[in-house]
């Protein structure tokens, strides 16, 4: 997607590096980061540089080039899983990358593996854009059909931020909605703010940025304007869908859901296949949800009268706070997974009718 002008994608090699954008920097400053080690790649996915089931694979997948780069030896490789592997639990992206990346490069020679990690981590990311596209073209029907029905703005609410800066491009739940507003349908976003991090405002810097209207709302805002009548669909994205079809999301993906079945309002998640976790039966208790820093809720980030980034205190220096940063959505308030081989129910059934094709 383009930021200014220049076309971008969230993550590149460059060179013997990775190229990344910093997203703990925005919406207040697009900058880009190299990164030249494991340890680097590692950092850039516990810090939230990068953020987003599928980037944070796809950083995962680059960090395994920089580790063979460093040493390709059978330990070191191991290592180099096992470091990346502790970064961030809940998307299952991370361990999915990992394991093909594992499994390509453990049958190689030591010599050839730096090449043959460069090759695999840049088919991830192609991969990625091409699975991201494919969702877009399957949810696009789904905003086409409330533009004819209704005529005036198709109103999308979401959370969190699963557009490009989350994927390697395109994004998975804003795809259908960067292409309804390229054919020329009117659409309209409202953008959670998703505190604690915020990431909401990466969203709604992207949809800025791509000419789409939206609107920031509190958090708590959503279920009062589907009672109001001006919200037609949400659209979230994922961490990792269990084979039951719950959908485990950014925290305060659930309270939309039961908002949305309360309303009446059809409530799609938006899955590439790589966050399907077809091992996990029972997802309540099985998919580890990721407790953040407290102070991720006790300050605030932003630019300050001079325009420089500044950290905020928001809370007193006594204040507890709990801080966990994923829920689980129940597949009986999920209307359909939109995912890059069709929409298909949040059901075992329609998840294994996509699992049959399901390669890698
Ligand atoms: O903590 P984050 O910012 O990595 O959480 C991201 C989300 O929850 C996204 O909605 C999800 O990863 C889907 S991204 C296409």
């Amino acid at each position: 997607m383009k930021v200014e002008g220049v076309d971008y994608r969230s993550i590149w090699r460059d060179g013997d590096r990775v190229a990344i954008i910093d997203q703990t920097r925005l919406p207040y400053e697009f900058s880009t980061l190299r990164l030249s080690t494991v340890r680097e790649a590692a950092h850039a996915i516990t810090s939230m540089q990068v953020r987003g089931a599928p980037l944070i694979g796809a950083t995962a997948a680059f960090g395994m080039a920089l580790a063979m780069r460093e040493d390709a030896s059978d330990t070191a490789l191991d290592n180099a899983v096992e470091m990346l592997a502790g970064t961030r639990p809940t998307a299952v992206n991370l361990r999915w990358a990992l394991d093909r990346m594992s499994r390509r490069l453990q049958p190689v020679s030591a010599t050839s593996r730096e090449s043959a990690a460069w090759a695999e981590a840049e088919s991830i990311a192609e991969e990625d854009v091409v699975i991201n596209r494919a969702i877009g073209k399957h949810g696009l029907p789904l905003l086409r059909e409330i533009a004819r029905r209704k005529g005036g703005a198709v109103n999308v609410l979401t959370h969190c931020n699963a557009g490009w800066i989350a994927t390697v491009d395109v994004g998975t739940a804003l795809a259908p909605v960067y292409l309804a507003h390229d054919e020329g349908i009117d659409v309209h976003v409202w953008v959670d703010e998703t505190r604690p991090r915020s990431q909401g405002l990466l969203t709604a810097w992207e949809l800025g940025a791509h000419g789409v209207a939206h609107t920031l709302i509190a958090d708590n805002a959503g279920g009062h304007l589907m009672q109001r009548d001006v919200v037609d669909l949400v659209i979230v994205g994922v961490d990792r869908v269990s084979a039951e079809g719950d959908v485990c999301n950014k925290i305060g993906t659930y309270l939309k859901a039961l908002a949305a079945y309360d309303n009446g309002v059809p409530f799609y998640a938006a899955a590439p296949t790589p966050s399907i976790d077809f091992s996990i039966e029972d997802a309540f208790t099985e998919i580890p949800i990721e407790e953040r820093d407290a102070d991720e809720l006790l300050f605030v980030q932003g630019t300050n009268s001079r325009d420089q980034l500044e950290r905020v205190r928001i809370g007193a220096e006594d204040t507890q706070a709990a801080n966990p940063a994923f829920d689980i959505t129940p597949a009986r308030l999920v209307t359909a997974i939109i995912t890059e081989r069709g929409v298909v129910t949040a059901t075992r059934e329609g998840l294994a009718a996509i699992s049959a094709e399901k390669t890698r």
